[in-house]
């Protein structure tokens, strides 16, 4: 976790982004005169996030651009400065991504990391060389003269390397302020034109100072104030929904994820009565969630709020159905015209609300025009519904969702929700879904999600859960056999849901799962704990 550290706690939290599922759509973003950004320049995408987080965690709006920018769509931005990300190339290769040039004219502050230190280097006539002595991992920095960024800082630090081309020489104007082993010139400065490079990555929680070297370049370099607070975010945000929305109505699908649940929130706070939340409960929620639903939103927020059980319509079409592929069908098409019907006879309802994060609508790597993520979006709703959509949440970060919420009176269960699939249990349960084998499922997933709370394991882990397999097998009990169901717990952890690993749960706590799950839950005699990986596996089961 990155969080809680040196870093200040600006934002709660630091979960990444919750899997979601959404081809999103490019709005041309308009500054506000509260928040200019500092641009963090894509050049790999790996690091620039990460970066991009940190100067927000710092007080500084920032957003993400692609290496691709042009000087004019900088200057459009109206930044207070830009940071060159990391990347993986070698500035010397005939592919290496590279800037405009006039990004150093425009007076703009520039701090150049990893890569981008090599690229101002190597762009403004310095020289970057492969040393051979590549340095990887915890380094020992020296700071050799008068530096802003390292300004009150050791002499003798830790900071975190990665890569294997250094520069060795400075370009005119600059100045080395800092060496390592490995590399001449760690960190450079120009101060007269407000041009500074770092080779180590500050914005690693491994940099002992790496919050210092941030922080050093967002107020001494660019004179960023640290407005960028929960506070702002949220009366800029209910500002421009008031602006959107005007006198019409909007409504929002809640499904009690983290996401749905802040943007409604925050929609609510802008235009009160005028929005309609509609929680389409399909019987496929986890143990107490639909109450959980109404009670948060309808009763605590006082919210117009269309609860509907469409549970029984829903098991009616899944029954006797076993395929994966056409439950999730069958799931998806129900939801979406299930929708439609309770919202069809709202007066006016013009817009629809969507929780759209920032990372679904970053356009990054080589100038791509959109990131668009490939996954299944069964339980949630198209984009074609024929609403104008308000997306609250498209510029933040999950973290950022997080702490508004929270500081919007949203629950923890609600704010510090793992993500839950839009098809529900039913993905959780191979073969038929049944009311019988939903309880069974309900109740062992209870049960997990306690004990994981219990072990305070709940924030780390990226999804847990209890799945029900078509397989029923041999135990014992008292003096007689049985052949009940066997139950699986499944537990990852993952930074995007595109790639997981299984959860390091101590023994301890897996044995009081199953301990329980098998006293508790009648009809299971068995559990298992699921210790794959994705790939090859999926970190649901269907
Ligand atoms: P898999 O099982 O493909 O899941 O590794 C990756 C992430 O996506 C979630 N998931 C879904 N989310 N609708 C959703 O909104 C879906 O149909 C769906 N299927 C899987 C899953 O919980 C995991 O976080």
């Amino acid at each position: 976790m990155l969080s809680g550290s040196a870093w200040g706690d600006r934002f709660a939290g630091g979960d990444p982004l919750a899997a979601g599922v959404s081809v999103t759509r490019t709005e041309r973003q308009v500054p506000s005169e509260r928040h200019r950004p500092v641009l963090v320049v894509d050049l790999g995408a790996q690091y620039a996030q990460l970066i991009a987080r940190r100067v927000r965690q710092a007080g500084v709006f920032s957003r993400i651009v692609p290496h691709t920018v042009g000087a004019d769509e900088v200057m459009a931005h109206r930044p207070l400065g830009m940071i060159l990300s990391g990347g993986p190339l070698s500035v010397y290769t005939e592919n290496a991504y590279l800037v405009d040039r006039q990004l150093f004219g425009l007076g703009v502050p520039i701090l150049g990391i990893c890569y981008g230190h090599q690229l101002l280097a190597s762009m403004l006539g310095g020289t970057v060389k492969r040393t051979g002595d590549a340095e990887y991992g915890r380094t020992e920095l020296t700071v050799t003269g008068a530096s802003r960024l390292l300004e009150g800082t050791p002499q003798h630090q830790n900071v975190w390397m990665s890569h294997a081309d250094a520069v060795t020489e400075t370009p005119p104007g600059f100045e080395r302020v800092a060496t390592t082993g490995g590399s001449p010139v760690a960190a450079m400065e120009d101060r007269e034109r407000g041009m500074y490079g770092v080779q180590f990555h500050p914005e690693v929680i491994h940099t002992d100072h790496g919050s210092a070297v941030i922080e050093g370049f967002l107020r001494s370099a660019c004179q960023a104030p640290p407005s960028w607070t929960r506070g702002s975010i949220i009366a800029d945000q209910i500002e421009a929904v008031r602006a959107r929305v005007g006198d019409a109505r909007a409504i929002c699908g809640l499904s009690g994820g983290v996401d749905s649940s802040v943007a409604a929130a925050l929609v609510h706070r802008a235009i009160g009565d005028r929005l309609t939340c509609v929680f389409v409960d399909h019987g496929l929620l986890r143990e107490g969630e639909a109450s959980q639903v109404t009670e948060t939103f309808g009763r605590y927020f006082q919210m117009d709020l269309v609860h509907v059980d469409a549970s029984g319509r829903f098991l009616g079409a899944l029954s006797g159905v076993t395929d994966p592929e056409a439950k999730r069908t069958i799931i998806g098409e129900m939801f979406i015209r299930t929708f439609e019907e309770a919202t069809g006879d709202i007066p006016d309802a013009r817009f629809l609300v969507q929780g759209t994060l920032y990372p679904d609508v970053i356009e990054s790597g080589g100038g791509a025009a959109a990131t668009i993520k490939t996954h299944h979006n069964v339980g949630g709703l198209p984009p074609d519904l024929g609403f104008e959509l308000v997306e609250p949440l498209r510029d933040l970060f999950k973290d950022e969702v997080r702490a508004i919420g929270k500081e919007l009176g949203l629950p923890d269960e609600i704010v510090w929700r793992q993500p839950f699939p839009g098809p529900g249990l039913a993905v959780r349960i191979t073969g038929e879904v049944t009311r019988e084998r939903l309880d069974v499922l309900r109740a062992a997933d209870a049960i997990v999600t306690e004990e994981i709370h219990r072990a305070d394991l709940y924030r780390e882990i990226w999804q847990s859960f209890a799945v029900l397999p078509a397989v029923k097998t041999v135990g014992v009990q008292g003096d007689g056999r049985t052949y009940a169901h066997a139950l699986i717990v499944r537990a990852v952890t993952s930074e995007d849901a595109m790639t997981a690993d299984f959860a390091r749960i101590p023994y301890p706590v897996l044995e009081r799962i199953a301990s329980r799950v098998m006293n508790e839950v009648p009809g299971v005699n068995r559990v298992a704990y699921d210790i794959s990986s994705k790939p090859p596996a999926t970190i649901e089961w269907e």
